[in-house]
């Protein structure tokens, strides 16, 4: 069997891995790294725990640091991994300080490189993941975009080869956990209602290292009547210490904080709830998979189809009026298929191995 080195590392990643991975190792040998770029347990070790994701053969345990020193010093692991290994291809994911090292090595390595999320763009250069996306895209063999859109954007910087729509392998994990999920939980467990909640997550650095704006963000939260349960990810936990802005949380009584959950809760909570209100691109799109209105505290995104078709809208946070948002707020259209059909992983395995056999 040929051999496919899988480089992940954060949260969203995992989740990737498990659909990918089942398929994937039908035909290839894949060597799992795991970067450790995220290393609480549950950042990432629930989600091997929960998703049944094979045991990395590499734990790198890189950590967090600053964004040079993250990257160099996963490129300089998985370059001593890829030595020894030598694998036949290596598969990323997405946009994070670990998909960008990998990319990295791979090309300069004359490896090929299959990247999976292919062709997303904010058009947000201060976005640290618009720059991993674009150096990654820009050194892929094969390309693996979720869209149409994601597509065009590639051929917009003169990307031609290599690109495959297959749809988006999070469609492919929604459909494969979301019943185990549903018998899983009830709402009790969580001391909340259905459709009486608003779910809220946040954590990317535009909202969580501007004080401005995650304070703007936590005084929306606290203004509306509604409970907001938010799993805080730990970047925002030390911002909020660092900036003095626990008080808010202190005061307020309907914002119910808990640890980051896992996927399966997540795919839970996300189901009954009334709204979600949000600035992660995974979970914008599982709103829509969910059937659940959504508001992106941000004000631009890469899955432009969930603005479209009325499921997602966009909100600058120092701007917002949460509560009267949230009032007028609609169900969008009954569309399916926006992100393929759940069988994402199925035609990448397929594409490779045409490509190797
Ligand atoms: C990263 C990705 C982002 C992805 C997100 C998912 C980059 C540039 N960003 O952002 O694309 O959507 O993951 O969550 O790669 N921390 C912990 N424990 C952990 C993980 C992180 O305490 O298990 C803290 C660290 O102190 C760190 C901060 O969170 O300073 C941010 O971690 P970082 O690795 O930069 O990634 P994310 O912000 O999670």
């Amino acid at each position: 069997m040929k051999k496919v080195l899988t480089i992940a590392g954060t949260r969203p990643q995992l989740v990737k891995v498990a659909a990918v991975s089942r398929v994937l190792r039908k035909s290839f040998h894949e060597i799992l790294v795991n970067t450790g770029q995220h290393y609480d347990y549950n950042m990432a070790g629930v989600f091997f725990d929960e998703l049944n994701i094979p045991k990395p053969d590499y734990d790198l345990g890189i950590g967090s640091d600053t964004h040079g020193r993250q990257t160099g010093k996963m490129m300089i692991a998985i370059e001593e991994v890829v030595e020894k290994e030598q694998p036949n291809a290596i598969l990323v994911y997405g946009d994070t300080n670990s998909t960008l090292a990998a990319s990295i090595v791979a090309s300069k390595l004359h490896i090929p490189l299959f990247h999976i999320e292919a062709g997303l763009r904010s058009y947000n250069k201060e976005m640290p993941e618009e720059i991993n996306r674009i150096m990654t895209d820009h050194v892929s063999t094969f390309l693996f975009a979720p869209t149409e859109v994601a597509k065009d954007n590639l051929k917009d910087e003169g990307i031609v080869d290599g690109i495959h729509i297959v749809g988006d392998v999070m469609y492919d994990a929604v459909k494969y956990n979301i019943n185990l999920a549903e018998k899983r939980y009830n709402l009790k467990q969580f001391g909340l209602s259905q459709k009486e909640y608003i779910l809220g997550t946040i954590h990317r650095a535009d909202n969580t290292d501007n004080k401005k704006r995650l304070e703007a963000i936590l005084q929306g939260f606290a203004s509306i009547k509604d409970v907001v349960y938010l799993p805080l990810h730990p970047r925002t936990k030390k911002k909020i210490e660092e900036f003095g802005l626990n008080n808010i949380l202190e005061k307020s009584n309907n914002i119910k904080i808990v640890e980051p959950i896992s996927y399966l809760e997540m795919l839970y909570l996300e189901k009954n709830a009334k709204a979600i209100v949000t600035d992660s691109g995974g979970v914008q799109k599982e709103a829509y998979f969910a059937k659940v209105p959504c508001i992106t505290l941000r004000e631009q995104t890469e899955w432009v189809e969930t603005i479209e078709i009325g499921w997602n809208q966009l909100v600058n946070p120092l701007k917002v009026d949460l509560t009267a948002k949230l009032s007028n707020l609609q169900d969008g259209q009954e569309v399916e298929g926006v992100y393929g059909n759940g069988q994402a992983a199925e035609q990448i395995v397929a594409i490779m191995k045409s490509y190797f056999y």
